[in-house]
């Protein structure tokens, strides 16, 4: 199993804290934003990374990982050449590097503490799917992928941002994906914004019936507001001394 780790994107909303850097350098509590996806690598068991950010500040990740020493793994750079692409474009940068095997990708903004271990090593032996991580929230499930889930935890449906959400389970990002996710990937399509889109991704898994929901407890996607950044912030504090996280 490879590890990608998404760190592109433009990050408009959260201007003017991104006009010099990349958002997940951003602090939260006591370290960057990057630092939690590469801890959630480590406590998975994965031991090789691949992080992909935008072209303007790649090397400021490098300065900062370096090989990956600290996480006890080993990172490899990538660049995603449009970094407003979408996320399924900036996973298919890591073909070459997957080499055949199966990846776990996972949001540099996504901030959980829920062990993939044990995901990963059902997933591992099967021969072919995908997993979508997805979490509970009471509202504001429409700035996010909704999943309908049915009672064996298969995916029913997934929309991208709907106006009337069919459930209140967030899609989040992290995702496993088998060996033909970069088949699957080239044969997407821009979306209306622009982007080839996760979604659009996860619902070809869908549409041929392979594709799981497992939920996670808590999760923080910190990049999508300065309300939810500073949320981000207060809530990983509060987790640190509680020894959550
Ligand atoms: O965070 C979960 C949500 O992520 C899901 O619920 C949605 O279904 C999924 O589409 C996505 O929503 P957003 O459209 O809000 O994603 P955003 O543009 O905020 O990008 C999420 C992360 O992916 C962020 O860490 C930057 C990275 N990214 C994004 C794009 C568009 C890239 O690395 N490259 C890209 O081209």
């Amino acid at each position: 199993m490879k590890g990608v780790i998404l760190a592109g994107g433009l990050a408009t909303r959260l201007r003017p804290l991104t006009l010099v850097t990349n958002k997940h350098l951003l602090p939260i509590y006591n370290k960057p934003m990057i630092f939690y996806p590469f801890e959630a690598m480590k406590r998975a068991g994965v031991r090789e990374v691949l992080l992909i950010s935008s072209p303007d500040h790649s090397g400021d990740f490098a300065n900062l990982l370096k090989s990956g020493e600290e996480f006890e793994l080993k990172i490899y750079y990538g660049v995603q050449q449009n970094a407003k692409g979408g996320i399924a474009d900036g996973i298919s940068y890591a073909k070459e590097f997957a080499k055949n095997e199966k990846i776990v990708v996972i949001l540099g903004d996504n901030i959980f503490r829920t062990d993939l271990k044990s995901v990963i090593g059902k997933f591992e032996q099967k021969d072919k799917g995908a997993v979508v991580y997805g979490v509970k929230i009471p509202t504001h499930s429409q700035q996010y992928g909704v999943i309908e889930v049915d009672d064996n935890g298969m995916v029913l449906s997934i929309e991208e941002k709907p106006e009337h959400p069919k459930s209140d389970i967030a899609q989040t990002g992290i995702y496993l994906y088998d060996e033909r996710v970069f088949d699957f990937i080239s044969r997407l399509k821009p979306s209306a914004r622009g982007e080839l889109e996760v979604t659009d991704l996860n619902n070809i898994y869908l549409e041929e019936g392979s594709l799981q929901c497992e939920l996670l407890d808590w999760w923080i996607d910190a990049g999508t507001s300065h309300e939810e950044l500073l949320r981000a912030n207060n809530m990983v504090a509060e987790k640190v001394k509680a020894g959550e996280l």
